[in-house]
This record gives structure tokens, C-alpha cells and sequence, in this order.
């Protein structure tokens, strides 16, 4: 073996993470939720109440919903028929990021960002400033919740870093936003995270769901909790599981973390979402060649060199390519350059698992697990290669037999419409 080759032994090594880990990390998970429950320093977890339970099904009527935080922002409305009846009526939907424009960096500003979104609102709806609609607001990112229509941004995660939003009361800014135009017809009442909207989406339809995740640029989970401690309502409560930091980081993973915009914050998000992977995977193929430069790959670029099965790996030579143009590959390196993708799809997929299995064991308590639906939302979810059958293969091996009454579905268009759900039911608690 040569010196390269022992490297790239040693990073699939690192990568890997076998049955016992996940159980132990899903152990560590279950116990941060438990401590989180009580507001423990000790948690890394965040567990932020949402002020909202699961819907009856029968939530009907015409709501407005607002998706922020993933890399574009979509306003739609969306009917609600009952009996797990949803109707998107109208979508607009416009990048954050373009060539042209950033509205998400330090360049930004909160004026710049929520006039941005109430532009594409007040397209939705047409330029109406007459009807009233009623507002959901599906927000991506940690909120400190006082009321379904009250919550202040935390931090910024997945990089965002626009000044003047942290600390603030966010639908509060968007409300402003709306009436500087002369749109005060239409009124924010709901507010959540898309984790809740996911799970709020999916129990409208299939009411054993007890689990929203999101599996996308960033990543997160919630579960309803019935059994709060004393003085907090029953409600659904969001993890940030991103957040949690009880595993242990290969090198790579400790240097993307100081690189980002907020060192020590989200380990999990920065091990396993969409937003990193590909960050990742750019500084371990850039140490494996002996790279001077860090190639830019995204996690889109990792499923298209997944997803070649041929030969010769044309496919994959071209996405590689386009990123190291100075570079001529062999089809063996071509190989290594593939699995190392798939050895960082594959852990994601399975750190996930334990972040399923974990909220699993704390909701089943000294019980068996329950037959249910897990919701779950996003698009490396949806789109990588790899990660659906891992996430469930490594459900069956932490969870044996249990894990045969689980079913893992896709809840499309979820944030919005758990947006509109969540609307729905504030208007009737008004
Ligand atoms: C945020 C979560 C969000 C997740 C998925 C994370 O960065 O902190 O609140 O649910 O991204 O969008």
C-alpha cells in the first residue's frame, strides 16, 4: 500500500461508525432529551417548546404560508379541506442566494431580508391589500417560543448571518415588513419551525405520527411530548438536534467547524446536512491528492458522483472535473473519490438514524416502541444516493424487531403546509 492509499484506508475508517455507536449515540441522544426536558446545561440539546400540539384533521379554510430558512423562500396558499385533504393553490418561490444578490450574509440586513419575503407574499396574494389573510410562518431556524405567535431567532445556523435578527421577535419583523408596504391585511398569527411543520403536515394525514424531521440544507427534529414536566404545556417540542455535540468528530469534522460562521455550534448539522457535506467532502479529497486548494464541492455535487454506476466513471469524472481542472484521474482514484462521497453519505445517514432511534426509546419509555409514521422532509432525504436505505438499515440493527412497525415517509411541500395548519389552528384559538 502507498502512502496515499493508507491515507484514504484511514478517512474511511474515521468515517465509519458501526452498530454499537449508533446505539451509544442514540443512547447519549435520548438522555440529552431527557435532561433538555428539565432545562439541564448538562443537554446539548435545546428542546424548544412550540406552543402547538398535533392537529384534529378536521382544521379547514384558505391560510397564506410563509417557508424561510432553507435556500429559497416560498410563499403559497394553501387550503385545508379536512380528512387529510390539502390543496396548494399558489406558489411563488425565489432564491435567497443568486449571483446578482445575498440576502442571508453580513452584507444584509434585516430591513433588506424581511422586505425580500414580504415582496413574495404580497405576490402571492396577488397585490390584494383588501381580504385579511391569515398568516403561518414556517421559520428554519432555533426560536425561543413564548406563544404560537411569538418566538425571537436564537442564532443563526447554516451559515446565515444576517445582522440584526438574532435576539428579535421574528414575526414581529415580518408584520412590519408587510405594513411599510401597506399590506397590514395580512397578519403573521403562527409561527414554527420546520421540523413542527413537517410533523404538523404529516399528522394531519397519518395521526400515529409522532416524529418531523428535516434531512435538507440543515437538520433538526421534533416529537410531540405528552409528558412535559410540571408548568409546561403538552405540546411538540423542537429538539435542534442539530445541536447535538455528544459524538466525536473526525479531524475533518473539528476543521470545517472552526472554519464556519459559528464555531462549536450545530456539530451534528455540520457532520450530516446538506449544507456541509459537500464542504466535507472538498477538504478530504484536497488533503487525499495533496491539493494546495480546498475544491468547492456542494452535496449536489456528491449525489451526481454517487450516483455513476458505469465503468469508467464518466459521469463522476465530469462533476470531479469541473472542480480540479488541473487534475488528471485514474479510474482507480476516480473510485476512491466515489466511495469517499458514499462513506460521508452513509455516516450521515446513520448519525441520523440514532437521532431517530433515540427520540424513539424516549417516547416509548419503559415500553416497546409503537407502530408508527416518522416524518420527515428534505432534499438530501429525498435526492442523495445512499442515505434512505442506510437511515432504515441502521433503524433495523439498533432497533431489531421494533423497528418492522416504523414508517418513514416524505412529507412533500411540509413547511408549508404545517404552516398553514399551524394558522389554522391559532385562528381558532383566538
Ligand atoms: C436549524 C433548525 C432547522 C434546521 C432545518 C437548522 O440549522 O437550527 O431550526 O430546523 O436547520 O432547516
Amino acid at each position: 500500500m502507498n502512502s496515499r492509499e493508507i491515507l484514504y484506508r484511514e478517512m474511511l475508517e474515521a468515517l465509519s461508525v458501526d452498530k454499537e455507536y449508533i446505539s451509544q449515540a442514540a443512547g447519549a441522544f435520548r438522555w440529552d432529551l431527557k435532561q433538555g426536558l428539565k432545562g439541564s446545561e448538562d443537554s446539548s440539546l435545546q428542546m424548544l417548546p412550540s406552543y402547538i400540539g398535533l392537529p384534529e384533521g378536521s382544521e379547514v379554510g384558505e391560510y397564506l404560508a410563509l417557508d424561510f430558512g432553507g435556500s429559497n423562500v416560498r410563499a403559497s396558499v394553501v387550503q385545508l379541506q379536512g380528512n387529510g385533504c390539502i390543496d396548494v393553490l399558489k406558489l411563488v418561490a425565489r432564491p435567497l442566494v443568486t449571483e446578482d444578490y445575498n440576502y442571508i450574509d453580513k452584507s444584509s440586513s434585516a430591513e433588506k431580508l424581511f422586505g425580500m419575503i414580504a415582496d413574495i407574499i404580497i405576490e402571492a396574494v396577488n397585490q390584494d391589500r383588501e381580504k385579511t389573510y391569515l398568516l403561518g410562518h414556517t421559520f428554519s431556524f432555533g426560536a425561543k417560543q413564548i406563544d404560537i405567535n411569538k418566538a425571537s431567532l436564537i442564532n443563526w445556523s447554516k451559515e446565515f448571518a444576517v445582522p440584526g435578527v438574532e435576539g428579535k421577535d421574528v414575526n414581529e419583523l415580518l408584520a412590519a415588513a408587510l405594513m411599510s408596504k401597506g399590506y397590514g391585511n395580512i397578519k403573521p398569527v403562527a409561527i414554527i419551525n420546520d421540523t413542527v411543520a413537517v410533523l404538523l403536515a404529516a399528522a394531519y394525514v397519518n395521526p400515529d405520527t409522532r416524529i418531523g424531521m428535516i434531512y435538507a440544507t440543515g437538520s433538526n427534529s421534533c416529537y410531540m411530548e405528552s409528558m412535559p414536566d410540571v408548568g409546561r404545556p403538552s405540546c411538540i417540542i423542537n429538539t435542534e438536534s442539530g445541536g447535538f455535540s455528544k459524538l466525536i468528530p473526525a479531524k475533518w469534522d473539528l476543521m470545517l467547524d472552526k472554519l464556519s460562521e459559528k464555531p462549536g455550534q450545530q456539530r451534528l448539522e455540520k457532520m450530516v446536512s446538506g449544507r456541509y457535506m459537500g464542504q466535507l467532502y472538498g477538504m478530504m479529497v484536497s488533503e487525499l491528492l495533496g491539493l494546495n486548494e480546498v475544491p468547492d464541492f456542494s452535496s449536489v455535487d456528491m449525489s451526481e458522483i454517487m450516483a455513476d454506476q458505469s465503468d469508467r466513471l464518466s459521469a463522476a469524472k465530469k462533476v470531479i472535473s469541473e472542480k480540479l481542472p488541473a487534475k488528471e484521474l485514474s479510474v482507480e482514484e476516480l473510485k476512491w473519490l466515489q466511495e469517499l462521497a458514499e462513506a460521508i453519505a452513509v455516516r450521515s445517514a446513520r448519525l441520523v438514524a440514532a437521532v431517530v432511534a433515540g427520540t424513539l426509546w424516549h417516547l416509548a419509555g419503559t415500553g416497546r416502541i409503537n407502530p408508527q409514521h416518522i416524518a420527515v422532509d428534505g432534499s438530501v432525504y429525498q435526492h442523495m444516493p445512499h442515505v434512505k436505505e442506510n437511515l432504515l438499515k441502521a433503524l433495523y440493527e439498533v432497533l431489531g424487531d421494533e423497528a418492522a412497525g416504523l414508517q418513514v415517509e416524505r412529507i412533500k411541500d411540509g413547511s408549508s403546509i404545517g404552516a398553514a395548519i399551524a394558522a389554522a389552528v391559532a385562528s381558532q384559538q383566538q
